[in-house]
């Protein structure tokens, strides 16, 4: 089976005021391409902190990190913000958009840093915004867009550099339960596309639209499930 994220035995410690706190232990993971995938567990579990070495914003203190077929233990910063440029998709919980940007400026954001020339920039970062249906509000800023039109333009903004894994962190959190709905909708749409979705939640409404369930607890899989229709 072709894997997409292979995780060995993965661990994370933060020393604090000289103590070794350990987040995460020995975590072993694989997750197939174009898998949705939903992680669960407790707040202060380590799951966000796992979702930052998913994306390549945190490395381990221990085990291995492979991404389609690459191994990313002991790659240089540089190296690391390479692969998150070409491969990975965020979103969180609080959409992270620049206010004062509208949504086809935040959205072009990662094609910026690409390099990509700017009317390349625009006509993508578009067409990710006709995508997630919000052709008619391109040019709202954040503030004129309501928390479920904000996460939609999170999510052209994940989409537009045409990254294969979307890492979503409590992507619903923030909203109420009918636009939750309709974002949770457009993920199923997204990954029948074959992207591979890794979703972060503590909500189990949430988790039961995915593929498969991993439970975490104090930084250890407890369970690992299937989800059945
Ligand atoms: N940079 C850090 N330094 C020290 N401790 C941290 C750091 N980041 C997270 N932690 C601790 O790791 C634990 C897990 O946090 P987190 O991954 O955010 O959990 P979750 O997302 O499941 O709520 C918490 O106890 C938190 O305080
Ligand atoms: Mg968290």
């Amino acid at each position: 089976m072709d894997q997409f994220i292979e995780l060995e035995r993965l661990s994370k410690s933060y020393r604090m005021a000289g103590e070794e706190l350990q987040i995460l232990h020995q975590i072993s993971l694989s997750v197939p391409s174009g898998q949705y995938l939903s992680v669960i567990g407790p707040s202060g579990s380590g799951k966000s902190t796992l979702m930052h070495i998913l994306g390549c914003l945190d490395v381990p203190s221990q085990g291995r990190y492979v991404l389609d077929g690459r191994d990313l233990t002991g790659l240089s910063e540089a190296a690391l913000s390479q692969v998150r440029r070409q491969s990975i998709g965020f979103i969180f919980q609080s959409f992270n958009l620049l206010p004062s940007l509208n949504a086809v400026e935040n959205v072009s954001l990662p094609l910026m840093y690409q390099g990509i020339p700017v009317t390349q920039q625009k006509e993508r970062a578009e067409a990710a915004l006709e995508r997630v249906g919000l052709r008619e509000r391109r040019h709202h800023r954040p503030h004129q867009l309501s928390g479920g039109q904000q996460q939609r333009v999170a999510i052209a903004r994940a989409l537009v550099a045409d990254a294969p894994l979307i890492l979503a962190d409590e992507p619903t959190g923030n909203l109420d339960s009918h636009s939750g709905e309709e974002i949770l909708d457009l993920f199923a749409e997204l990954n029948a596309e074959g992207r591979t979705f890794l979703v972060i939640t503590h909500d189990p409404a949430v988790a039961s639209r995915s593929q498969r369930i991993v439970a975490i607890h104090d930084g250890t899989v407890v369970e690992d499930r299937k989800v059945t229709a």
